[in-house]
């Protein structure tokens, strides 16, 4: 038997749910009970109704349904699958940061440890991000962290002034506008598109700007035939499958490198997906106090969400 068919037998003998995120290798993806980005993960996390959460992603989402689903185990298949932008946001440092600004409310991108949750006011992610800073008054002070270029495409789209962390995606960061001009000149019908974790220069040269999911959703329904993706190369494997006859091209780190794949999400490959279903194994666990005091601002994130209806 191959893996494959081990991970579909288990999961059904365990009643467990297979959550995968975009970034995952394409072998993940297709065996995933839901696929999405970090906003429908939690989604489908606090919903869920199994004994298991075997989570293909990385620490903060996998700890983010722990604190969603406290009853349920969820596995992580490689406890190494850390966040460069989570790393960018020391728990110390940004406290000291919060004490300096009293007067602040905390946004906090998903993609932080639950340590700096518990500092937060409310969560956003990519995909909703814009909405949940235009929800609050016009006048509100507000903190942004960790990332700072999802931070200052905020502040340019919504006319605010947040403070801004100065943390980002070791990925996408070093997307570069030069590679991006490039690729341009050698497909002009090509369509940019990109996520804002990119840094502002990159996003600049884009036509579309959102999270994966709004990525995708966007190759579906525009007539661009050809697109320049700026974000990590695991995307492809749905925008390709949601749209076979139209072409992809991914943005190399620099014009001598195509590597952008993210190392901590690729550290999941179907032999440990199999051996954390099988061993139960390794499994979040968290402390209470932290987990609920964390889990506030997650639940008014999805509030909000729910009353905007973003999905
Ligand atoms: P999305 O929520 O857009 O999927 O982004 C998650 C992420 O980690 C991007 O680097
Ligand atoms: Fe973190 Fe960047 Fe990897 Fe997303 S792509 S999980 S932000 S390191």
């Amino acid at each position: 038997m191959d893996y494959r068919e081990k991970i579909l037998k288990l999961k059904k003998e365990k009643n467990a749910l297979i959550l995968a995120h975009f970034y995952q290798i394409p072998e993940i993806q297709e065996l995933a009970d839901y696929v999405g980005d970090s906003l429908g993960l939690a989604q489908k996390a606090a919903e869920a109704d199994v004994d298991m959460i075997v989570f293909a992603g990385v620490h903060f989402m996998a700890e983010t349904a722990k604190m969603l689903n406290p009853e349920t185990l969820v596995v992580l298949p490689d406890m190494e699958a850390g966040c460069s932008l989570a790393d960018s946001c020391p728990y110390d440092d940004f406290l000291n940061f919060k004490n300096s600004h009293p007067d602040h409310l905390v946004i906090s991108y998903i993609n932080t440890t639950a340590a700096i949750k518990t500092l937060t006011d409310i969560v956003c992610t990519s995909g909703n991000a814009v909405q949940i800073v235009e929800s609050l008054p016009k006048d509100q002070k507000i903190i942004f962290a960790p990332d700072k270029n999802l931070g200052g495409y905020i502040n340019r789209i919504t006319g605010r002034n947040m403070l801004l962390w100065n943390g980002t995606c070791e990925v996408h960061d070093i997307l570069s506008t030069e590679a991006i001009l490039k690729m341009k000149e050698d497909n002009s019908d090509a369509s940019i598109i990109a996520h804002p974790e990119c840094n502002a220069p990159v996003l600049e040269l884009a036509d579309y700007i959102g999270s994966t999911t709004g990525m995708i959703k966007f190759t579906q329904i525009d007539s661009h035939k050809k697109y320049i993706v700026a974000t990590e190369s695991g995307i492809i494997h749905q925008m390709q499958k949601l749209s076979p006859e139209k072409e992809f091209l991914i943005v190399p780190s620099d014009s001598t490198c195509s590597c952008n794949d993210c190392p901590y999400m690729k550290l999941n490959t179907l032999e440990k997906l199999y051996l954390a279903l099988k061993n139960e194994t390794p499994s979040i666990n968290m402390d209470k106090e932290i987990m609920e005091l964390a889990n506030k601002p997650i639940l008014r994130m999805l509030d909000i969400s729910k009353k905007l209806k973003i999905i």
